[in-house]
């Protein structure tokens, strides 16, 4: 990595022992991963604050026996073409299916049609979960 810039950080000792402790947990390697992972963890929630341009997986669970209901998700992602890139479906048992929609757009267009899908009836559990398009980290 180029431009690496060193700088000294100043600690409770017991903060300190508690941050190692994680991050063996999560087996970084140094200290320094770490608080760029940290640091850029930040910066990314900070784009869903400030309503920007971001990745997202929507992820459904939904009854296949309920009437019209493949419908009504099908038409509620056309009126929102423009914030899904692809999306999967996957018959998880014989009663229930499963969606995988990968979206992209602003934070909250990408929240308001994750809960349009979440409202519709015999949809069991809908779940946004927001990523970073990686332009700005
Ligand atoms: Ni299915």
């Amino acid at each position: 990595m180029s431009n690496l810039v060193r700088f000294g950080v100043s600690l409770d000792n017991k903060l300190l022992n508690q941050f190692d402790q994680l991050i063996k947990q999560h087996s970084y390697t140094n200290r320094s991963n770490a608080i760029a992972d940290i640091i850029r963890d930040k910066l990314i929630e900070q784009e869903w604050l400030s309503n920007e341009v971001v990745t997202g997986v929507v992820t459904i669970v939904f009854d296949h026996h309920q009437r019209d209901l493949t419908n009504s998700l099908t038409n509620i992602q056309h009126d929102h073409h423009e914030l899904i890139i692809s999306s999967q479906h996957i018959h998880l048992d014989h009663d229930n299916c499963y969606e995988i929609i990968v979206v992209k757009g602003r934070a909250n267009e990408l929240n308001k049609l994750c809960d349009r899908l979440k409202a519709a009836k015999g949809v069991k559990h809908a779940k946004l979960s927001l990523a970073t398009t990686g332009e700005k980290v």
